[in-house]
């Protein structure tokens, strides 16, 4: 059902920006389990020397082995393992530290502090915020706090990085939000870097930034106006959502859309027509009264609702491919302000694309978020895209998949040297990592 709401404007289509939703959000979810794949050794550049390779190697930043968060100083050793039980590669690591949502001046940073004005305004600065909480959860926090069932597919290593079989990456700011109730906190604010295992193009990247909200409210607050808790709160929460979207695009036509989540319900989704195109960006609901009752507030109902920093600041800001929110090149960084929310991002000249295809029989556990993972331990963010462009299967029922690669730094010109010594361990690795057969 969707009830559209007045107001004007327009955006991107974006996809999966939210997991657990049970559309077609996330177009890679298989339900079946794919088998652990330890992409450390994704990550791990090539063993076969060659001189292109070499005189690569000397660009790349040696990758740290001691991060801090919040205080406390987390190793390498205690994210990337060499097990087939952990899937994090040394990409994801590099990422852990940098924390793009408490930069003043980088549209994350400014997004977030945007979202903080709003709510301080409206709920005189009661909404505590949290910004720094460890992106290491455990797999209770992550998913089984939140009701996630045992066989939702976002439980899949195919789909989360897994520390190992009991601790994740985070793959969502509600990690969090049955430990902040059950602290007796009753209106906050999480932000924090979320990594998802997924498909590569302009915009989706395996890790983001998400922010979540919660408010609990008493018999009290309800009561004299005549409709139940959940009525009441639903009503509530739409209306804060509302305003909030108000605040950060101005005037703009917005629609509610029914979903589901398992940590809500009933459950919404919010669009925004953004540049002739309805845009998802945020979820929310009226949190399941079964985790409300397990953090001690029994009598008590709440709202909670989880939005893609990222994708509402592409927007925002218009900026055109997710991988420019991690550059550090000037043409990028000198661009945006401290408190200067919707300046338009002009793009520094556009660089060529390169294509590669490669065409290959796949096998049982092949999954497109494996293949991507191992494109990107290679190319880092000189890949743009990775699209399924041929499939098919033969008599003998073997199937075939092509694939075509986009390279395209956003900096530079890459030279064909480059490119193909890249598509050349791409090649290698596919077959050897992921067990398919090249054509
Ligand atoms: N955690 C959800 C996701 O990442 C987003 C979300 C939806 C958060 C509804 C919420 C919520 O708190 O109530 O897809």
């Amino acid at each position: 059902m969707v009830e559209p709401i007045v107001f004007g404007q327009s955006g991107n289509s974006f996809s999966r920006a939210l997991m657990f939703v049970h559309s077609n959000v996330r177009t890679s979810f298989t339900r079946a389990f794919s088998l652990p794949y330890s992409s450390s050794a994704a990550a791990s550049i090539s063993s076969v020397s060659s001189p292109v390779k070499d005189r690569r190697q000397k660009w790349r930043q040696p990758i740290a082995s001691l991060l801090e968060r919040g205080g406390v100083q987390i190793t390498r050793e205690e994210i990337v393992r060499d097990e087939p039980t952990n899937n994090v590669p040394d990409t994801i690591f590099t990422k852990v530290g940098l924390q793009l949502h408490r930069r003043s001046q980088h549209p994350i940073g400014i997004l977030k502090n945007a979202i903080y004005e709003y709510f301080d305004s409206s709920y005189g600065n009661k909404f505590k915020k949290f910004e720094d909480l460890c992106p290491i959860v455990s797999v209770k926090q992550n998913f089984d706090d939140v009701l996630v069932p045992d066989d939702h597919v976002s439980r899949s290593y195919n789909d989360t990085y897994y520390i190992d079989p009991q601790t994740v990456l985070r793959c969502h700011t509600s990690a969090h939000q049955a430990e902040l109730l059950s602290s007796g906190y009753k209106q906050f604010l999480v932000t924090g870097d979320v990594y998802r295992r997924d498909s590569i193009d302009s915009t989706h990247y395996p890790v983001f930034h998400q922010m979540e909200g919660v408010r609990v409210f008493s018999p009290s607050d309800w009561e004299s106006s005549g409709k139940d808790g959940t009525t009441y709160v639903a009503e509530d929460l739409k209306k804060c959502l509302e305003g909030l979207a108000q605040h950060l695009f101005g005037t703009v036509e917005m629609r509610w859309i029914d979903t589901y989540f398992p940590f809500t319900n009933p459950s919404f989704e919010l669009e925004i027509f953004f540049q002739e195109k309805w845009l998802e960006v945020l979820g929310c609901g009226v949190t399941e009264q079964e985790i409300i009752r397990r953090s001690g507030n029994e009598e008590n109902v709440a709202w909670a609702f989880g939005l893609g920093l990222e994708r509402l600041a592409m927007v925002l800001f218009d900026i055109p491919d997710i991988r420019l929110f991690w550059s550090d090149d000037e043409r990028f960084t000198s661009q945006f302000k401290e408190g200067q929310l919707g300046v338009k991002f002009k793009p520094f000249s556009k660089f060529p694309p390169c294509y590669k295809d490669m065409s290959f029989w796949i096998n049982e556990s092949f999954t497109e978020n494996n293949l991507c993972e191992v494109i990107r331990g290679i190319a880092g963010d000189l890949v743009e895209e990775v699209c399924l462009i041929d499939n098919f299967t033969n008599k003998k029922g073997m199937t075939s998949h092509c694939y075509r690669i986009a390279y395209r730094s956003m900096e530079r010109s890459l030279t064909d040297d480059e490119i193909n010594d890249l598509q050349w361990k791409v090649r290698e690795q596919v077959e050897s990592k992921l067990k398919v057969v090249l054509r």
